[in-house]
């Protein structure tokens, strides 16, 4: 399936001449099973983020095992294909192992066992992962500065720094992220999260930008008339900004009129991150119905995505097509 099959321009096509990646989350067994899907992944796009397979539980299932099958799939698939890669993440408070969680390990040991992690997943991955989400959601959602989680309870507040420090030694030229969910506008939390990279920079911790996942609905957008001033004080921090798990899930019943809002929304996001100083990718959380983790966790949600189920571009796809097109800085 090339562009002209579907009869519109390609986001990559569109990005092309612009100093900007457009990305998707990526799974591994539809990538190997599915031939549609590495087609349409390679023409629209010019980044990848590894939607699970970088996690602990996927590179760690034991602690003297790391496994890199699955990520190794998503990386060379990007090499072959001239895409940058996000990997993602190496500190998350979810879905840790067990045999991690509940080892009984003290302080020293978990401090030897994450950055033996950090050590040997971002040294694998040396020259070849441009962007790390290296701490994944560690603001907490109410008032607290930091979430309560296995890293925060074994290591205290400066596990944050350490995991920079050590992913900045075992790739020096790798920029590193702090990636957060509902921080997108001007709200508690993100204050909370700038606070926090604000506190890093100051003690000198690698840190080169931040991730705002948003994960967003067509129902509460009270964050999108703040979203420009939040990228740009996170930009006069000197960070790079990017959006890093866009889908605009639908409540169900969905009819056509909401897939036109969905798309108005999709556009709007990306003009803003393209007038935003310092917003250098939007990457969405998957980019087909067909694999996406909305339905699984969401009961009365659905088609968050660009494509449909059967690789269809939505009229999202079309509307980020003509933002790329009239918005983007051509490179100079
Ligand atoms: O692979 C197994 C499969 O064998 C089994 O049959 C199935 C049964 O539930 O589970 C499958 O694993 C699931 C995996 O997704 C692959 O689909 C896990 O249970 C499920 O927990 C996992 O969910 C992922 C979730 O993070 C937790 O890691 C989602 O796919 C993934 O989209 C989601 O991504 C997160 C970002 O990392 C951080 N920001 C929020 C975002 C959405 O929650």
């Amino acid at each position: 399936m090339n562009a002209s099959a579907t009869g519109t321009v390609s986001l990559r096509a569109a990005a092309q001449a612009c100093r900007f990646h457009i990305g998707a989350a990526v799974a591994v067994r539809p990538l190997l099973e599915d031939p549609r899907y590495g087609e349409v992944l390679a023409r629209e796009f010019t980044m990848v983020t590894a939607e699970n397979a970088m996690k602990w539980p996927h590179l760690r299932p034991s602690r003297g095992v790391f496994d890199f099958s699955g990520a190794d799939e998503i990386v060379r698939f990007a090499e072959r294909h001239g895409m940058r890669v996000r990997g993602h993440t190496l500190v998350w408070h979810h879905g840790n192992p067990k045999w991690l969680e509940q080892g009984a390990f003290d302080r020293r040991e978990t401090a030897a066992l994450l950055r033996e992690h950090i050590y040997t997943v971002v040294g694998h991955y040396r020259g070849r992962v441009a962007y790390w989400d290296v701490v994944n959601e560690a603001v907490g959602d109410a008032t607290e500065p930091l979430r309560q989680s296995f890293w925060l309870r074994q290591l205290g507040p400066e596990y944050l720094d350490l995991a920079f420090r050590w992913a900045h030694e075992a790739d020096p030229a790798a920029k590193l992220v702090y990636n957060d969910y509902g921080a997108e506008g001007l709200n508690e939390k993100s204050e909370r999260v700038f606070a926090l990279v604000r506190g890093l920079l100051e003690r000198c911790v690698p840190i080169h930008g931040v991730g705002l996942q948003m994960h967003v609905n067509l129902s509460a957008t009270e964050w999108l008339p703040d979203l420009a001033q939040n990228m740009e004080r996170l930009a006069a921090l000197g960070l790079e900004v990017q959006v890093t798990e866009l889908d605009v899930r639908l409540k169900k019943p969905i009819d056509a009129a909401d897939r036109q809002a969905q798309a108005a929304l999709y556009a709007d996001i990306l003009r803003t991150c393209l007038a935003a100083p310092g917003c250098s990718a939007l990457v969405l959380w998957g980019f087909t119905d067909r694999a996406s983790w909305i339905p699984h966790y969401y009961e009365n949600h659905d088609e968050a995505l660009i494509f449909d189920r059967e690789y269809a571009p939505k009229p999202a796809h079309a509307a980020l097509v003509k933002v790329l097109r009239e918005r983007c800085t051509p490179l100079r």
